[in-house]
């Protein structure tokens, strides 16, 4: 844990005599200037936009350089009318743009760069989903260090993550980019990202702030479409999707992203209840909302402003500080407020809290980038390395019959087949504006390097990603037939997951499923690598299948990643943060559910006993694999559960632990995990919820007791009154190996 890590969710009084005395000598006009972010280029035509990213791609250009810049953005940064500017990557052009806000503006106010850097900058590492399936935070501070360094180094000051929307339907494109489905294991990894790109030792000597995104409730989208409508109670809103931005806040994020949905009827970045009462008066937080990209404009689409003039009135007074992209601010809100419909103290107080964050971010004494620092972002072989380890840790071991894996480098003769398996691109994932697939190790790759040579490996794609083109399937099946055990590569591409990618069916894009059932008929064992930025539902396929290791998309070393766990160098320890579904009907499926009144275990109605229950009548209710679920090469033993605190007072700790023993015949990390449930409360509670987890490696026979202490203040929830109680009475507790095995107990809060 980085303690040096910055805090910008507090007030600083220096700070703040500084940002008095110049809001003081501010116009109008300048302050809006402050409240308004735009891209540096100007708009082209798709076709065209696609020919110069391609040409920069071939001409090692920057990617700022082929645009055009935006019209007049001199002028606006001359004049103090633009205080921000987004995704921009180019040292020079930062330095140039600076230099206008410094030299050429009256105040000299500097500018504050943001952008999209969400698993690193160059140095890709694992989607963020996969890297919530290391449970380990201190790695993921780690990798979020490093993408501040590299992005700092081109002159970002701010960075639009980390994305910390629970998610618990898979068909949202954008769970790829977050921790997975539980509040409490996304508070940890929220609190890990933001001190890691908070850090306060950057080698460059410069600064970056997180923001947290997006706010809030996002992630709850009808039917699981990006963008959809959300309509959540107030209970659920403040205890599983406020959480991780609290806790974000808590670890010193000093800025937050307003969400594109609605909830219950009014849009979030017209929501003076998510934006007004809980972040100002609740908690207090004096950081900057930042609208997502034209969410203030896009409220005249939600149906709740006329005109973008209303747009910008209703975003101002709920509380949106910063307008991305919506030209609101920029058109209407001087307008607004010389016609006394905006008190100008709202515009001041925004403008106090951007001042404040690009005070705190050192920018009035370090407006410029060091250029030099540009060339210095090479991939450095420490980042490297913490790639590797992030990908081999994040990956998640589904099946492993028979124990086929690991194999034995040289000893079989190995089919590699898919059309992912030379991939380099796909493994990048989501979000990786500034990553390049040349830097990308490819599973096979990966595999040759373990053999040493290419003789006891036939590869071929076997088929294409998507799309519909016919499989040779004689070809498939002659290399099929000719190996010892066939290594298939499937799922999906970088761009089928993340924003504007939400899927309604789960399974294996284009012919890829044919491909597997031509594979499986040949008859030999079959170890499936599945690629993808959710769970992919392919029941078929995992029954067929004899091992099956879910490899996300991992990031630059991800080919290697994933030979080294198949040859048995690396040893998986990942568990899955989001529940496996059987069938996208079961969507949402997740651990902490309520027990209805009908649940399928235990007492319900007596109606006729059996059938009427919450269930399916053509499905099991729970998923295929649950939450916490997966394989390693060894096993463990869960045995002697002792609660130390059969009774815990109003303000002690539960106490539990038990002894974990590595039974198997490797040395292998187990992550340890404590659930709770409060059996009645004044309100239903879920019938699991996370408490607690640890990540333990333990050779063949050792032995540890892995101890837990919970805070009785982390026992409850929102009451009946909408206040957080923690209520007396029975709980029980659990120490296991997923949300759905483990030794249980029970204790009291007195
Ligand atoms: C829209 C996305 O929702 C958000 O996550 C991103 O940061 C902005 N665009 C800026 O690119």
């Amino acid at each position: 844990m980085n303690n040096n890590a910055i805090r910008y969710n507090q007030l600083d009084p220096a700070i703040e005599t500084r940002v008095e005395a110049l809001l003081t000598q501010m116009t109008l006009a300048e302050k809006v200037g402050q409240l308004v972010q735009v891209v540096p280029f100007g708009s082209l035509e798709p076709d065209e936009m696609l020919k110069r990213i391609q040409e920069a791609k071939e001409t090692g250009a920057s990617f700022q350089s082929v645009f055009p810049p935006r019209p007049g953005i001199n002028e606006d940064i001359r004049n103090g009318t633009v205080g921000s500017i987004l995704n921009l990557a180019d040292a020079a052009l930062v330095n140039q743009y600076q230099r206008i806000a410094l030299e050429e503006s009256r105040l000299g106010i500097p500018l504050i760069i943001g952008s999209d850097v969400i698993h690193g900058f160059r140095t890709i590492f694992p989607i963020p989903l996969a890297e919530s399936c290391t449970w380990h935070p201190a790695l993921l501070e780690q990798a979020s260090r490093v993408a501040a360094q590299e992005a700092a180094a081109v002159g970002i000051d701010w960075v639009f993550a980390p994305m910390v929307d629970v998610g618990r339907d898979p068909r949202w494109g954008r769970v790829a980019e977050g921790a997975g489905e539980d509040p409490f294991l996304g508070m940890a990894m929220a609190q890990a990202r933001v001190r890691g790109f908070q850090a306060g030792d950057l080698a460059n000597g410069r600064r970056v702030a997180a923001c947290p995104k997006h706010y809030v409730g996002y992630g709850a989208g009808e039917a699981g479409r990006d963008y959809n409508t959300v309509d959540i109670s107030e209970r659920t809103l403040r205890d599983v999707h406020l959480p991780p931005f609290k806790a974000a806040f808590a670890a010193g994020a000093g800025s937050v992203m307003s969400s594109f949905n609605e909830i219950g009827g009014v849009p979030v970045s017209a929501n003076g209840f998510v934006l007004g009462q809980v972040l100002r008066q609740e908690w207090q937080w004096p950081g900057v909302v930042l609208s997502d990209y034209e969410a203030i404009r896009e409220l005249i689409p939600h149906g709740v402003a006329a005109d973008l003039k209303e747009a910008a009135r209703l975003a101002i007074l709920a509380g949106v500080d910063m307008d991305m992209m919506g030209d609101a601010y920029h058109q209407h809100l001087a307008e607004l407020v010389g016609e006394g419909i905006v008190p100008e103290v709202v515009v001041d107080e925004a403008v106090r809290r951007v001042l404040r964050l690009k005070m705190g971010l050192g920018l009035f004494e370090r407006p410029y980038v060091d250029e030099s620092l540009a060339a210095q972002v090479t991939l450095r072989p420490e980042d490297r390395q913490l790639a590797l380890q992030a990908a081999q840790e994040s990956m998640v071991l589904l099946k492993n019959e028979g124990n086929l894996l690991p194999l034995s480098p040289g000893k079989e003769h190995l089919a590699l087949i898919g059309p992912l398996a030379a991939a380099r691109r796909d493994l990048l994932g989501t979000w990786t504006l500034f990553g390049r697939e040349e830097e990308v190790e490819s599973v096979l790759a990966g595999i040759q390097g373990h053999l040493g040579s290419e003789a006891a490996l036939s590869h071929m794609p076997g088929s294409t990603l998507a799309g519909d083109e016919p499989i040779d399937a004689a070809s498939v099946v002659a290399l099929a037939e000719n190996a010892d055990v066939v290594i298939m590569v499937l799922g999906e591409g970088h761009n089928m997951s993340g924003e504007a990618r939400s899927r309604a069916c789960l399974g294996l894009p284009g012919r890829q499923q044919e491909l597997f059932d031509i594979v499986a008929q040949a008859g030999k064992p079959v170890v499936v690598v599945l690629m993808g930025g959710r769970p992919l539902i392919v029941p078929k396929l995992i029954e067929l299948a004899d091992a099956v290791l879910m490899a996300w998309h991992g990031g630059i070393r991800a080919g290697q990643a994933i030979a080294d766990i198949l040859f048995g160098a690396a040893n998986p320890s990942g568990k899955l943060t989001t529940s496996w579904p059987r069938a996208e009907g079961q969507i949402p499926v997740y651990y902490g559910h309520k027990n209805t009144g009908r649940p399928m275990e235990g007492t319900g109605t007596t109606q006729f006993m059996e059938p009427f229950k919450s269930r399916y009548i053509d499905l099991p209710n729970e998923p295929l694999f649950p939450f916490g679920y997966g394989l390693s090469y060894t096993t463990f033993v869960y045995r002697d559960l002792i609660v130390e605190t059969p009774v815990i007072d109003a303000n002690g700790s539960l106490i539990v632990s038990a002894m974990i023993q590595n039974s198997g015949s490797h040395t292998g990390t187990e992550v340890v995990q404590l659930y709770i449930r409060d059996v009645v409360g004044s309100v239903t509670r879920p019938v699991k919820q996370l408490r607690g987890f640890q990540r333990v490696t333990l050779q063949p026979d050792e032995e540890q007791r892995v101890r837990f202490e919970v805070s009785v203040h982390d026992l409850g929830f929102t009451g009946l009154d909408k206040q957080y109680v923690i209520e007396p009475g029975t709980f029980k507790v659990w120490i296991g190996p997923n949300a759905s095995e483990g030794l249980v107990g029970d204790f009291e809060v007195a």
